[in-house]
């Protein structure tokens, strides 16, 4: 481990957020900033996040080292998410960061955003009986939705993806078809917990298909058909909750498929990790839950403040590459690390 605490920022989208953490990775600190002015534009506009999170940083990290009770000089380590991401924010962010580990003569670690998520769930003390390689993570986020083997720090292997939207997309356009607001995800839900999820017939794209791809493309068509009649009239209430219970219900019967296909696909799995946004999701995290248990598989997600993004997952991340990079007698990553 490191002489003393590392201090993570994240920045790859629309939230700004700082962590510190021991070096046996207890949270010293953390912060989450989640820019608003993105809301009118229906989604996250790339420049306004950039200069958003230039103009927040600076607070931030002297407001996270202040609740830590920390000066910067006791840091031991800086880390960042170098990608992936929108480019703008995690040049600033990363800048930012070796900014810092340029003046205090420390260490940089240049963490990939998707192995952030990956390795949440390894957090000491953060899930029940730990999360033990290998396992098959399910990603489901905004801008993310895949399945990876993790085999290792360091070691993942993709065993499929979406091949248009991210699940999190695919909830955010049904939402703003159905004139929710922005993110539509948790709206969404909301509403469909007054609708019956069997009451409008929509397709389950990619069901029972080899390997463990995703597609939504196919199911917001279909929603967007469902609409067409209605033009411009508003929507009878207790339709746009049947709708958005059969769009849930489609999500979750397709995510439930594609996982145990991706398990087939990992036969040493001994725990099934879902992270992201869309784990929030209360009948995809009990579809998944039940996927794992008919095959006798522990599920683990991470508390909601850690599948969405925040930079706690980014400092765990330079922690767990600096002690794989020890183990090997390595120098760990300190440029842009763009691990598969
Ligand atoms: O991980 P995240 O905060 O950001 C990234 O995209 O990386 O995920 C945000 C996504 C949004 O698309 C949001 O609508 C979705 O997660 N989301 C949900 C729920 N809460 C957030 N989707 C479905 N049900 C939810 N309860
Ligand atoms: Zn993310």
């Amino acid at each position: 481990a490191p002489a003393g605490p590392v201090l993570a920022i994240e920045s790859s989208c629309d939230e700004t957020a700082c962590a510190i953490l021991a070096p046996d990775g207890t949270i010293l600190a953390q912060r989450v900033v989640s820019q608003d002015g993105h809301a009118d534009f229906g989604g996250v506009v790339p420049e306004i996040a950039a200069r958003a999170h230039l103009a927040l940083l600076p607070g931030l990290v002297a407001a996270t080292l202040n609740d830590a009770g920390l000066e910067a000089s006791a840091l031991a380590l800086v880390a960042a998410s170098t990608g992936p991401g929108l480019i703008g924010g995690l040049i600033v962010g990363s800048g930012f960061a070796k900014g810092l580990a340029l003046a205090l003569d420390i260490p940089f670690i240049a963490v990939n955003h998707v192995e952030a998520h990956a390795l949440t769930a390894r957090l000491p003390g953060l899930v029940p009986g730990g999360a033990p390689f290998p396992h098959l993570l399910v990603l489901v986020s905004g801008g993310h939705c895949q399945c990876i083997a993790v085999e290792g720090v360091g070691r993942y292997r993709k065993l499929g993806g979406t091949i248009d939207d991210a699940a999190g997309e695919a909830f955010d356009k049904v939402a703003k078809m159905l004139g929710l607001g922005w993110p539509g995800g948790p709206m969404l839900e909301k509403l469909a917990r007054e609708g019956n999820p069997s009451a409008i017939a929509l397709p389950r794209p990619l069901l029972r298909r080899a390997g463990c791809d995703f597609s939504f493309s196919g199911l917001k068509t279909a929603i967007a058909q469902k609409l067409a009649p209605y033009g411009q009239t508003p929507l009878p209430r207790q339709f746009a909750a049947d709708l958005a219970a059969s769009f849930q219900q489609a999500v979750a019967d397709v995510m439930a498929d594609r996982i145990n296909h991706a398990l087939d696909m990992m036969p040493q799995a001994g725990l099934l990790v879902a992270a992201g946004g869309v784990a929030a999701n209360t009948l995809l995290r009990t579809t998944l839950e039940t996927t794992a248990a008919q095959r006798g598989l522990r599920f683990a997600a991470p508390p909601l403040r850690l599948c969405t993004d925040n930079a706690v997952m980014v400092a765990w991340a330079a922690l767990e590459t600096w002690a794989e990079a020890s183990r090997q007698h390595k120098t760990p990553f300190t440029d842009t690390a763009m691990r598969p």
